[in-house]
């Protein structure tokens, strides 16, 4: 996180931030306090695929499901 801000900060570069990241009040803070302009997830995304509307839905963000989806869920159950 250090490095991320300090890029940041000194050059204007954008960065993104990543490494035990696991909370969606977490990502908000990093973002919030420009520490880093984008988080990002590994071994959390992995095990749960859903986990940026699951953290949207934690932070009160209304997201749009991809199209995909909603088709998917608009069928009926068998
Ligand atoms: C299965 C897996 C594959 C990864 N592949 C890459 C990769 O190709 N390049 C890379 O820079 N980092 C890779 N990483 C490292 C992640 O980008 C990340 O730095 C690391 O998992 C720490 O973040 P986390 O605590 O959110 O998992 C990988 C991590 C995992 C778990």
């Amino acid at each position: 996180m250090a490095f991320s801000e300090a890029i940041r900060r000194r050059s204007g570069i954008r960065t993104a931030a990543v490494g035990l990241i696991s909370t969606s009040v977490e990502a908000n803070r990093i973002v919030q306090s420009d520490q880093a302009d984008l988080v990002m997830f590994g071994r959390a995304y992995l095990a749960d695929p859903y986990l940026p509307r699951r953290f949207a839905q934690e932070l009160g963000v209304d997201v749009q499901w991809p199209n995909q989806i909603t088709r998917e869920r608009a069928r009926p159950t068998r």
